[in-house]
């Protein structure tokens, strides 16, 4: 079966929405949107309430709670560093998690379900900007390829839940993400956030100098965050095809500018050094975001200004923020 039953449109507020990782980055942002749209019956469970690799806990929640539709947000993630190190834990708890999620989703029969990938499933040399064609087209970034494959693992699940039982499942991939809620831990988090502590914590320590990893010259492309809950809640309601559909901004900066933005934010009047001898990884990583301005959705909230309010709410929640 390649055809689904969806009627593009409003969903009904009422209909239970379970948001899978409701307190990380992505799916907090994405249960504030369903919250300003009104939906009145969301729920979540914290990963020791429900840890989503418990295959069996995973079927009981989704036979007790019997949600509606599913936004997957769930995700073992992490920088450079990290996938780097434990690229065993990356593969194996995400494609424990979003099996199970989507397994028991299947039984229970989730009619709409989003699940989020990222932009490290293209190839590492794709062309830029990275159309949704590119998938599948050539060799991974080794960095982080255990975290990309399982991700491509996911993509393929939806498609194979759509042929097989003509459900309207879609996924998405977000570019980076920032905002509120961010992962600022020095060693798990991804480079926005980390250069956002490591500059703060230099105007907080008087220091002179801050050292960042690689050259500065990688091109990223970033997205805030409730932006991204915008984009993707615009596609539960619009969108209705197998191809994941790129979710960013459009244009990128480099890492060395986007440095030199948060030091000028924070007030680090210091000097910045590069150590060159830590890997960059992906040279450019801009996607092309022409199939979701298709669907009638582009982005709202400026870089500059994004960043202006994430540094605020890391202000303020610098001492109960994840370490
Ligand atoms: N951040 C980005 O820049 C970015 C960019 C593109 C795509 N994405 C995608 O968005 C998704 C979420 O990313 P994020 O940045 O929001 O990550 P995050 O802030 O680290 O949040 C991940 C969430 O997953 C939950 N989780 C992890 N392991 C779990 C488990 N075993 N059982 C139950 N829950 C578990 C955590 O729950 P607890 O808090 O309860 O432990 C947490 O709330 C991922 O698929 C990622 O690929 C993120």
């Amino acid at each position: 079966m390649t055809t689904t039953d969806f009627t593009p449109g409003p969903i009904d507020r009422a209909e239970r929405v379970y948001v899978a990782g409701h307190r990380g980055l992505v799916g907090s942002a994405v249960w504030r949107k369903l919250e300003s749209e009104g939906f009145e019956d969301i729920v979540g469970r914290t990963s020791s309430e429900l840890d989503l690799k418990n295959r069996a806990a995973v079927f009981e929640f989704f036979a007790e709670q019997k949600p509606k539709h599913v936004v997957l947000a769930a995700a073992k993630v992490g920088g450079i560093m990290a996938n780097n190190t434990y690229p065993h834990d990356f593969l194996s708890e995400n494609l424990q998690i979003q099996v199970n999620v989507m397994d028991a989703a299947v039984e229970h029969g989730v009619e709409r379900l989003v699940f989020l990938g990222s932009s490290c499933i293209y190839p590492k040399l794709a062309e830029q900007p990275i159309h949704e064609d590119a998938l599948l087209t050539g060799h991974l970034e080794p960095t982080n390829d255990a975290y990309a494959i399982a991700k491509i693992a996911g993509i393929l699940q939806v498609q194979a839940v759509r042929r097989q039982f003509g459900r309207p499942w879609i996924s998405a991939m977000p570019t980076n993400l920032y905002g509120p809620g961010d992962n600022f831990s020095p060693t798990g988090s991804h480079v926005l956030p980390a250069l956002i502590r490591r500059y703060d914590e230099a105007v907080q320590s008087g220091a002179e100098r801050v050292e960042n990893w690689g050259t500065g010259s990688p091109r990223r492309e970033f997205l805030h965050v409730d932006d991204m809950a915008a984009a993707v809640f615009h596609l539960m309601e619009h969108y209705d095809g197998p191809e994941q559909v790129n979710v960013g901004t459009g244009s990128d900066v480099t890492i060395k500018e986007i440095a030199e933005t948060i030091a000028k934010i924070v007030g680090f009047e210091g000097e910045t050094v590069w150590d060159t001898t830590k890997p960059d990884g992906t040279p450019q990583k801009l996607l092309d975001v022409s199939k979701l301005a298709g669907e009638g959705w582009t982005s709202q909230i400026g870089l500059e200004e994004g960043l202006r309010s994430t540094i605020d709410w890391y202000r303020e929640h610098a001492d109960t923020i994840r370490q």
